[in-house]
Formats: structure tokens, C-alpha cells, sequence
């Protein structure tokens, strides 16, 4: 057994965290003066903290846990598979029987000709694929100048050099010299926002076509792909207007340019199909997928590539691949997640029965008065504080204060809800009950009407002028 085991103390624990962990994305001074939260073991949509506080995980962990926590199943294939095979490469002449039997499924549930899969570690190292592969698909066809990959504003593609370049957070691009070199980002689609006087139809249109025009000032032989997520998630869980993806499949088609989604949060049922391609209506060339490929019981993603550009790069030797690509353990995880999935009918679930139940409570949260715009799309959601509804007023506060309040509230009453600037966000595990969405939303009201009088309180009730 490991040393350190979930009965020490909560505060030697953090004091050892705050001593030697680095977390992601975080101030780690603030953390460790604060102290974390040490999060002990989980069971279906809860989790439970080394105090024994139950915490109502809102956020299926970072967008992932689809089939929930606590299945016994992949424990045990884990467990089986380890003991089979605990590693073994693809590199060099040889494969194994959970990476067949993995891209094989999935190239079953993908739709179209998304037949082919190429593994990676998790999201962002399949992005990176995605970089080289269309790069590498266009030289091969003798166009190796269309190279330029096109991306949005406030996109999230991962945390890598390759990919939080391809990703545009502001945020990430100020530290570590990133962009790399020949990616172009055009604006997002949130209409709440940026909208300003268009109407979303009006708005979708016009955002979509900043991609014809960026198309047309870099040049149509300069440009390989464009890179989006169906749904933004860690964004802020920004929905198009319906006019948009049309268009952006439009524009794509005319210009022969790759269309890459990136089903990383959206794939496997969150939206209530098994791609957000399919909910959203578009035919991409490459799909990212991670995260709900394993429910996250195991690090794996990869890139689904249709069959042209499989033969294009299987006419070459392709310099790429990461040592735990196709890892035997996760992908045999993979696999029984994608049989749970499938045998348990999840996602048919999600979408007749729990996303639209979770809709009507969701969307009735803007009758409360810190809530503006409610958006949903399956099982991911998002809400947009606001100081004035009627102009759709940002705050004047500096972006995410009210909403890291509001975070704090629902972390104080057991509740995981992340805040993105001032928009709050879920997206609950796919199998969550009507009788454990009544009790989030018992939560949430309760935490939205501390935070409204928090930010009442410290005076923040005021918009940008
Ligand atoms: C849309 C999207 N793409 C890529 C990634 C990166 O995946 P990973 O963190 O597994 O590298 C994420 C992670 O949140 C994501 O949301």
C-alpha cells in the first residue's frame, strides 16, 4: 500500500499539498495559504471530502465523468487488463488487443466516414496531432504552404504549446510564448456578450463569416483547417446562434478547408447525442475526442480522421506518437465505458429524458435576479450574471469577481459549479436523477441568493459603463 492513505489528518494532507503539489491553473500561494479541499473518494453524482463532507460534483469532475463515479466494471477491466498487459506500444510493427478493439468501436459510433482513430494521452496531445496531421495531409497532397490553422477567440483546446495555441485564452497566451507561428484567431459567437444590437440569427451570420473573410485575406491556398468546439465549454459553455454552424459548414465546404471539432467536452453524450457534431449538424473532416471517451477513469483521447485523410497519411511515413498512445489499460477503461454507454442506453436517456427536465429548471433560473441569459444544450449549461438584464449589462466590476463569488458560495454549500469570468457553468455526470437535479437546483438557488447579497453588500451590483 501507498504511504500516504485517506486517514491522515485533512491538515497535514494540505500542508504536504501546499509543500510539494503545483496545481493547474492556479495561484498556488493563495491555495496553500487558503488550503484545498481534499477530495477522499466519490459515488455516483458525489463526491466526498476527507472531512466527510458530501459535495454535489455539478462539473462531472472537468467536463468527464459521463457514466458517473464509483462503476465497479472499469475497476475491474482495469484491474484484468494490468495483469494481462499492463503496457505495450503500437510504434514499431506491433498492436494490441484493447487498441483494435477501442478504434474499431469507436469508429463504429462516429458518424459518416470518421473511421480512423489516432491515440493520445488526452485532449490536448490529440490537438497537437490535429496540427500535424493537417499539416502534413496538405504537403502530402503537394500544398504545403496551406498550412495556417484558423481557431476562435476564447476557444479552449488545451493546455500543450501546439494546442493552447490552437485554444484562444487570452490568459494562456501572455505566458510561455505561445502562439506558435500560422494560427489565426476569429471571434467567438456569443451573442450575449458581443452581440450588441444584432439579433442572435443576425449576429450568428455575421460572426460565421469572419471566417470567409479571414479565409480570403490569408489566402485559400494558406489555410488547412478550421478548429471549433460544437459547444464552447470551458469558454463559458457559449452556444451559437442556429445560423452559425450552417454557415461555418458553408464556408468550409466552398474553400476546401478542414473542418476539425473538437468533441472533447461534447463527445459521448453530453449533448445529447453521441457527438456535438451530430447536435449541431455539421460533417467535420476530424473529430478531438478525450475527456467521456473513459469518463475519465483513465487518461485517453485522440483524433477520429475520415477515410480520405487516412489514405493521404498512410502514404507516408508520419513522424508521431506518444509513448502512452492506444495505452492498453485506458483503452480497455475506454472500451466498458463505451459498453456502459451503449447497453445502459445513456445518452438516449440524456436526451428524451434528463436534459430536458434539467432544461425547464434551468432555463426558469432567469427569473432570478443576478441571471440573464440561461443557456443549455444537453448536459452542459451555462448562466450569465448580470447588474441590469434588460441591456444585458456586463458588471463594472474586473471580470470574474462576482462570478468567483458566486463559486465560493456553491463550493460552501456542496456544490461543484465552476464560474467562467461572470457566467456560471455545469455539466453534471450523464446519469444524474431527477431527484438529484432537484436537489443541485435546491443548491443552486441557494448559493445564487447568497451571492447576490455578498455582491450586494461589497457594492458590486454595478454595470460597465
Ligand atoms: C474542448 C477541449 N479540448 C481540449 C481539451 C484538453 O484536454 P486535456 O485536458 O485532456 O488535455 C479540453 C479540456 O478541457 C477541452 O475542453
Amino acid at each position: 500500500m501507498s504511504i500516504i492513505t485517506n486517514h491522515v489528518p485533512t491538515d497535514e494532507l494540505q500542508a504536504l499539498d501546499s509543500a510539494h503539489h503545483m496545481h493547474p491553473f492556479s495561484t498556488n500561494d493563495e491555495l496553500g495559504k487558503e488550503g484545498v479541499r481534499v477530495i477522499t473518494r466519490a459515488n455516483g453524482v458525489y463526491l466526498t471530502d476527507s472531512e466527510g463532507e458530501d459535495i454535489l460534483d455539478a462539473m462531472a469532475g472537468l467536463w468527464c465523468v459521463n457514466i458517473g463515479y464509483g462503476r465497479d466494471e472499469l475497476a475491474d477491466v482495469a484491474a484484468r487488463q494490468m495483469r494481462e498487459l499492463p503496457y505495450y506500444n503500437t510504434f514499431f510493427k506491433t498492436t494490441h488487443v484493447p487498441a483494435i478493439a477501442l478504434a474499431a468501436k469507436i469508429a463504429e459510433l462516429a458518424p459518416g466516414d470518421l473511421n480512423h482513430v489516432f491515440f493520445a494521452g488526452g485532449g490536448s496531445e490529440a490537438n497537437d496531432t490535429n496540427i500535424r496531421l493537417v499539416r502534413t495531409y496538405w504537403a502530402e497532397k503537394g500544398q504545403p504552404d496551406k498550412n495556417i490553422i484558423i481557431s476562435r477567440h476564447n476557444a479552449y483546446h488545451g493546455s500543450s504549446v501546439g494546442s493552447a495555441s490552437l485554444g484562444g485564452m487570452a490568459g494562456m497566451h501572455a505566458q510561455g510564448g505561445i502562439p506558435i507561428p500560422d494560427v489565426h484567431h476569429i471571434n467567438q459567437p456569443d451573442w450575449w456578450a458581443e452581440g450588441g444590437d444584432l439579433t442572435p440569427e443576425e449576429f450568428g451570420l455575421t460572426r460565421a463569416r469572419e471566417l470567409e473573410e479571414a479565409i480570403l485575406e490569408l489566402g485559400e491556398d494558406r489555410v488547412a483547417a478550421f478548429i471549433a468546439e460544437p459547444v464552447q465549454g470551458a469558454g463559458g459553455v457559449i452556444v451559437a446562434p442556429d445560423t452559425y454552424w450552417p454557415e461555418i459548414q458553408r464556408i468550409c465546404d466552398k474553400y476546401d478547408i478542414l473542418l476539425i471539432a473538437d468533441e472533447v467536452i461534447c463527445g459521448f453524450g453530453r449533448t445529447g447525442n453521441w457527438f456535438g457534431s451530430e447536435t449541431v449538424g455539421i460533417k467535420p473532416h476530424i473529430m478531438t475526442i478525450a475527456k467521456g471517451l473513459s469518463s475519465g477513469y483513465a487518461p485517453i483521447g485522440g483524433s477520429i480522421v475520415n477515410d480520405e485523410i487516412a489514405k493521404v497519411i498512410g502514404g507516408t511515413e508520419f513522424n508521431h506518437g506518444y509513448t502512452y498512445s492506444g495505452h492498453p489499460v485506458a483503452a480497455a477503461v475506454a472500451l466498458e465505458n463505451l459498453r456502459i454507454l451503449e447497453e445502459e442506453k445513456i445518452v438516449d436517456h440524456v436526451r428524451d429524458v434528463t436534459a430536458p427536465y434539467l432544461k425547464e429548471k434551468w432555463e426558469a433560473l432567469t427569473d432570478h435576479p443576478l441571471v440573464g441569459e440561461a443557456r443549455i444544450v444537453g448536459m452542459m449549461a451555462s448562466i450569465a450574471l448580470t447588474p441590469d438584464k434588460a441591456s444585458r449589462a456586463k458588471f463594472a466590476s474586473e471580470p470574474g469577481t462576482v462570478g468567483y463569488i458566486c463559486r465560493d458560495c456553491c463550493f460552501a454549500n456542496n456544490l461543484i459549479m465552476r464560474h467562467v469570468g461572470d457566467r456560471m457553468v455545469i455539466s453534471p455526470p450523464l446519469i444524474m436523477t431527477p431527484a438529484e437535479i432537484d436537489e443541485m437546483f435546491v443548491r443552486i438557488h441557494k448559493s445564487l441568493d447568497e451571492a447576490q447579497a455578498e455582491i450586494t453588500q461589497q457594492g458590486l451590483m454595478k454595470a460597465a459603463s
